[in-house]
């Protein structure tokens, strides 16, 4: 049994810590310094890490739900029932997973695939100005949803860590 909670931990904390790491990598770091460099180098770049970080977060979350779910039931699997702080704690960092998977593939992944689209298709040329407007009004959209989900993970992150202390 102890060896089964070393390998569930071990895997939903590593694969936590990579999810919510990435995430904050991605924007409170890649993003404006690609954006101070200019869309000449923000698109490539953008276009070419979009794919495989959306692959690497989707496989996270699973890993990281999957664990967490199965560690739930393991410690304290009737949590409901008897209304634990630590039960209640850790279903309310399960929910905000949930809203920040939303977020992220429901509603970031695609803007960032209709911006790709559109890069491509006013590539070689100046933008007009509505595609400039359109391109900045979906940027835009993207910078904000990403801040919000840097706020869901620290939420998720002081759930998480908190829930043994209630
Ligand atoms: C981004 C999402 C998540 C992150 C970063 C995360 C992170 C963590 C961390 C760092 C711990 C260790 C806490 C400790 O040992 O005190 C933990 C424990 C745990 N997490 Fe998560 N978690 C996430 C999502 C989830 C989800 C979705 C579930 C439920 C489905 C869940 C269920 C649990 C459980 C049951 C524990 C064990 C708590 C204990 O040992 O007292 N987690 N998580």
């Amino acid at each position: 049994m102890d060896a089964i909670m070393v390998v569930l931990r071990s895997l939903h904390i590593g694969f936590g810590i990579f999810l919510v790491g990435n995430g904050l990598f991605a924007t409170l770091i890649l993003e404006p310094r690609l954006r101070a460099l200019g869309p000449a180098v923000q698109g490539p770049v953008m276009g070419s890490v979009m794919p495989v970080m959306t692959r690497i977060q989707v496989l996270c979350f699973t890993i990281v739900i999957a664990t967490g779910g199965i560690l739930m039931y393991l410690l304290r699997g009737n949590f409901l029932q008897r209304g634990s702080n630590w039960g209640w704690a850790i279903l309310a960092g399960l929910v905000i997973t949930l809203v920040s998977a939303v977020i992220s593939f429901g509603m970031v992944t695609p803007l960032g695939i209709r911006m790709m689209k559109l890069g491509a298709s006013i590539k070689g040329r100046p933008p007009t100005p509505d595609e400039a407007q359109r391109m900045a009004g979906m940027a835009g959209r993207v910078r904000t949803l990403t801040r919000v989900l840097v706020a869901l993970s620290v939420a998720i992150v002081v759930c998480m860590a908190g829930a043994r202390y209630l």
